[in-house]
Formats: structure tokens, sequence, C-alpha cells
């Protein structure tokens, strides 16, 4: 049996690497690339500062801010459009997940024909995207989904009427720039909520069945710096520069990591999303408690190596340190300021039949070390309530 590790995006990161965003592009061979992002990022004067870059190293470029909170096929065509008339030959993804993934799609678009549900991962289409796509550099302005180092680009489409997964290696960054001073404005719910995302990628596919120790590896590493990092990014996110850069690492880490695959947290985090409009990162903060906990018997060895990299005593035992997961998690949920349960987080009763539905619907439980039906997530949701 044959196992796979690939990663090759090319990954700067430390406060100001920005500003070696115009050498990144004259390294693709990029004259003119399409800078996509969305309102937030020019909100927050990021688009500014990175148009300020790209001036005054003389290269000319065009920005596209109209993308969604979550993509949808009409920023694509759009994207593509700008791409086109403004005479482009490469793509840069600035912000949060929702400009990675639009970017990434956009140049999907620019070289391969519709529809997008061609590509839709779930119908094999993975074998339709080809090589051929301009370079995309990717500069995250969160630290959480991981994107920029993530081959993955979540679109949701007018026919499948949901969102779609569009994979390939093809569609990874050819660099990703880390720089911290890009999220010293991210306020704290954010930097708590996004931070969890990025735990949730190390804890689950540091358990995930499947044999991946180059994944396992970059998990541990991620887990150990959200335990160390996260509470001073929320606390004095302004100023604790250190803290910011630790947590994209921790992010990239968790990306690169989940390639291995990912478990229930996730699944159920894509429900609350899509039932009850949750964010993406506070879903999985709210239910890795009980996720932990149920995958406690079949996984007791590998969260035990978790809980040393949260922090807790290594002389422990395998079955102590196994146990301790779910506290020391809930206990960093806790001081970061995202307590309550989703009984509190507007999730109804009534939502429930529908959680159910979309967590089983979703792939990503089937990595889970525990399989999980539709009771076990009744009660996982009965416990994070
Ligand atoms: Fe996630």
């Amino acid at each position: 049996m044959s196992h796979l590790m690939s990663f090759p995006t090319r990954v700067l990161f430390g406060a100001g690497c920005v500003r070696e965003l115009p050498a990144e592009l004259e390294n693709v061979g990029a004259k003119r690339p399409l800078v996509v992002v969305d309102r937030g990022v020019v909100g927050a004067g990021i688009a500014r500062t990175v148009a300020q870059v790209l001036e005054s190293a003389g290269a000319r470029f065009q920005v596209f801010e109209r993308v969604d909170s979550n993509p949808v096929e009409k920023n694509v065509w759009e994207g593509v459009e700008a791409y086109r008339s403004a005479g482009c030959d490469a793509i840069v993804g600035l912000g949060g997940g929702s400009p990675l993934d639009a970017a990434k799609a956009i140049a999907l678009m620019t070289h391969h024909p519709p529809p997008i549900s061609r590509y839709d991962e779930t119908q094999g289409g993975e074998q339709h995207v080809t090589a051929h796509l301009p370079p995309l550099v990717a500069i995250p302005t969160t630290a959480g989904t991981g994107s920029e180092v993530a081959r993955t680009s979540v679109i949701l489409l007018d026919d499948t009427r949901r969102k779609t997964t569009l994979f390939s290696p093809h569609l990874l960054a050819k660099a990703a720039l880390l720089d911290p001073e890009l999220t010293q404005g991210l306020p704290p719910f954010i930097t708590a909520a996004t931070g969890m995302d990025a735990l949730a990628h190390n804890l689950e596919s540091y358990i995930a069945l499947r044999n991946h120790p180059f994944a396992d590896a970059m998990a541990l590493g991620g887990t150990a710096r959200v335990a160390r990092f996260l509470r001073r990014a929320v606390k004095d996110g302004q100023n604790d520069l250190q803290a910011r850069e630790e947590m994209l690492l921790a992010s990239s880490m968790g990306a690169i990591a989940m390639q291995k695959g990912l478990g229930a947290a996730h699944s159920l985090a894509q429900a609350l999303t899509a039932v009850a409009g949750m964010h993406h990162g506070h879903a999985n903060a709210l239910v890795l408690p009980a996720v932990l906990a149920f995958n406690r018997d079949q996984a007791q060895e590998r969260l035990a190596d978790l809980a040393v990299a949260l922090g807790f005593d290594a002389r422990a035992s395998a079955v102590e340190r196994a146990a301790a997961v779910v506290e020391l998690v809930r206990g960093l949920k806790e001081d970061i300021g995202l307590s309550g349960g989703l009984s509190q987080h507007g999730v109804r009763e009534e939502m429930i039949p529908a959680l159910v539905g979309k967590a089983l619907e979703d792939a990503r439980h089937q990595t889970n070390p525990r399989p999980c039906g539709a009771d076990d997530f009744r009660a996982l949701i009965r416990q994070s309530w």
C-alpha cells in the first residue's frame, strides 16, 4: 500500500514579508496580477498597504473586490472578466478564506471551460483540472483556514445550489506570504474563532484515520503553537507580533496536515454554518470538546500525544493524558472568550434534524477515528448544547 505526501508551495513568513510580493511575482514571471480581495480587506486598509507595495515596485495590477463572505459563482465570473479585461497574467489572493478561495476559482476558470460544477470534487472533477492556470500568490489576513497552502476552493454554485469543493494540486499557490503585520488589526472574536479553526485542523488531522507521518508532525507542531500563542493573540493582538506570527504558522501547518483528513467536528461545523449561520471557527470551537471525548477510546494514544502538545505533563500516563485533552481544549476556549454552548449562539431545538442530516452528508467524518452515525451526531449536538 502506498501513501502520499505532497507540499510544493513556497512559504515566506515574518513581519513585513509582504514587501517581497513584487519579487515573488517576478519569480513566477508575472507582470500584471489581479489582486482578489473583499470589502473587509479594503475596509481594514490592507488592500491599500499591498497596493502601495506593488506601486513602489512600479508594478501594474488590477484590484478586484467583489467577493462575498461565502464566495458565490457570480464572484468567480466577474473576477474572470476583470482578469481578462485588464490583461492580467497572475492572481494574488489577499484576505481570509473567502478571497483566497475565490482567487483559486478565478485562476481555474480563466483557462478552463465552464461550468464550474465540472470541477466538483465529489463528481471526480479533479481529473478535469490541468496545470494550465495563471500563477497564484496567496496572502492570508486571518490565521485559521490555512487556505493559502490548501489545494481546495469552496464556492456556492448556481447549478448545485450548495457549497461545492473544487480540488486539485494545480490550485495550490506558487507562494504564500505570512505577514503578521497584516493580522494585527483583527478583533478578538475573529482572532479567537479563526484560531480555534486552526486548532481543529491540527487536532482532527492528528487523530484522523490514514497513515501520514508528515502530516502528524505538522499537526503536533501546529497544536503546540495554538496552545502557546492563541491566548496572547486574542489578548493583545495589536502589539504581540510574535503571537500573530506563530498563529499564522499554526494555521498553515493545520492546513498542510489536513491533507490527511479531518473528522466529526468539521462535519458538524459545516452543518452549523449551513443551518444556523454560525462562524466556521466558532462552530468548531463549540463542538470540539464533545468530539474529542467521543473519540477517547479509539484514539487514546493519539490524544495522549496531543495533551503533551497542549502543555500537559508528559510524565502522566497515556490514560490520564488522553482524558485531559477535553479539559485543555475547553479551558482554552473559555480563556479566549468563546464560552457558552450551541443553544446560546442561535441554535434552536427544531434545527437538530437538519443539522444531523447535513453533518452526515459531509464526507469529512469518514476519517474520524470512531464511526459517526445519525445517533452519534445527535448526541454530540446535545453534549455541546
Ligand atoms: Fe476548518
